[in-house]
């Protein structure tokens, strides 16, 4: 039973680090990491390309879950919150600003490969540093790590390989190196260089009002609903809803991003949150092409993202938690019945799987919403419904700007009970007369 020896934890002799050391590099990895899930939300509202902006929905939460970890450990670490909460270096600040001042997609791409392939050095450093027996808590966070960076820099990296070669000078370590060298590395502990002066962080990020899209699916203002009794249409139409739910994760992306000098409680919950309505996206998409063979076969529509690019993050938020996710709780016509719908009328197993899992976040969103904006209006629950009413209102201002078009194609019965088939012909939405 030898390999059994000390719990299997390796060479537990070694010196390691003592807890301010390792507290003081965990803090700069947890910063780091938050500073990742901002950049991935905020990227994720300009980057015109489909696959790219729903993968950075996806790594903006795997970032905020990491941070959420590094801060709970360090707050094991004798850390206080005033630390976690600071700037453990401003060179890593300066860092952190102009890596968000990134211009397109190739250039995001670029930087988010640099970024975790960075961290993912940092962690395997700390790790095969540190006594695996004192600091056995951290070494299995940083190894359960892995299994999200690690993919994410193979993918990125296969996504960069297929671009080809960069312009020299314009890489991330080009741009970003001299930043990091500056700050003595990702753990602080080498020498410094000279921190050079702020490049393109002069002025302050802000997200762009102009949500990028890459012409990847034919687009349109808004549907005609049709009735649940017409079963077919009804969950085309359903399908095309689900689908365009990415307008409403951009719109999280400016509540996460512009709502400042919140706790970070706050910042995990709504990243939580955008990830889920990127996954409702995902999963329109994923029955569409299942369905009609093809993401292109129903069209995206706009209203809601014009809405949500006009409003104010705190009246965009009021109104999705309370007014809209509040009203799917409802039955029979709310999350429920729209579950019940696509089991027992529409019969269709990929979307009945895809309704039950979206009530499920839907409970879930409802319930945030409630707390966080509670703690933003302490006293003031009036005052949120009536924000709330207000966004409401101007949301359906918005959708009465263009007429909305009757989806032309509707699943035909066949496919219904055979969801894998090619739909062949593609889906156009015709004007509504
Ligand atoms: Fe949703
Ligand atoms: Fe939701």
């Amino acid at each position: 039973m030898n390999t059994l020896k000390f719990a299997a934890l390796g060479d537990v002799r070694k010196p390691g680090f003592s807890v301010p050391e390792a507290a003081g590099r965990l803090v700069r990895f947890a910063y780091l990491e938050k500073r990742l899930m901002f950049f991935c939300a905020a990227h994720m509202v300009g980057v015109c390309d489909r696959d790219l902006k729903v993968y950075l929905g996806r790594l903006q939460y795997q970032a905020a879950s990491r941070a959420d970890a590094l801060r709970g450990r360090l707050r094991e670490l004798r850390t206080p919150k005033i630390k976690i909460d600071g700037v453990p270096d401003p060179a890593l600040e300066i860092l952190a600003d102009e890596a968000m001042h990134a211009g397109n997609d190739l250039e995001v791409a670029t930087i988010l490969h640099w970024l975790h392939a960075g961290l993912e050095g940092a962690y395997r450093g700390y790790r095969g540093t540190t006594n695996p027996l004192a600091d056995a808590p951290t070494c299995d966070l940083l190894d359960s790590f892995a299994s999200s960076l690690r993919p994410a820099v193979e993918r990125l990296e296969a996504c960069l390989a297929e671009v080809g070669p960069q312009a020299p000078g314009s890489s991330a370590a080009d741009l970003l190196g001299p930043y990091l060298s500056a700050a003595g590395g990702w753990g602080g502990a080498h020498p410094r260089s000279e921190l050079p002066p702020r490049q393109r962080s002069i002025e302050p990020f802000r997200i762009r009002r102009q949500p990028g899209r890459d012409g990847s699916c034919p687009r349109v203002w808004d549907y005609v609903k049709p009735a649940m009794e017409e079963v077919e249409a009804h969950l085309t139409y359903m399908m095309g809803i689900r689908f365009s739910e990415i307008n409403v994760a951009e719109g999280l992306s400016l509540v996460l991003c512009e709502t400042p000098g919140m706790p970070w409680e706050f910042y995990f919950d709504v990243s939580r949150h955008l990830w889920d309505e990127v996954r409702h996206s995902l999963m329109g998409e994923a029955a569409i092409e299942s369905t009609f063979g093809s993401r292109d076969a129903i069209p995206m529509r706009d209203y809601e993202s014009v809405y949500c690019m006009e409003a104010t993050p705190l009246e965009q938020y009021a109104t999705l938690g309370l007014e809209i996710e509040g009203g799917q709780m409802k039955y029979p016509v709310g999350k429920r019945g729209e579950w019940e719908f696509c089991r027992d009328a529409a019969r269709h197993a990929l979307m009945t799987t895809f309704q039950d899992y979206d009530w499920a976040d839907e409970v879930l969103h409802v319930n945030l919403a409630k707390r966080r904006l509670s703690e933003w209006f302490p006293d003031g629950a009036e005052q949120l419904s009536g924000l709330a009413a207000q966004g409401k209102a101007r949301r359906s201002e918005v959708k009465a700007r263009q007429q909305p078009v009757v989806l032309a194609r509707v699943v035909s019965p066949a496919l219904l009970h055979d969801p894998g088939m090619d739909g062949g012909s593609t889906l156009r939405p015709v004007s509504r007369t």
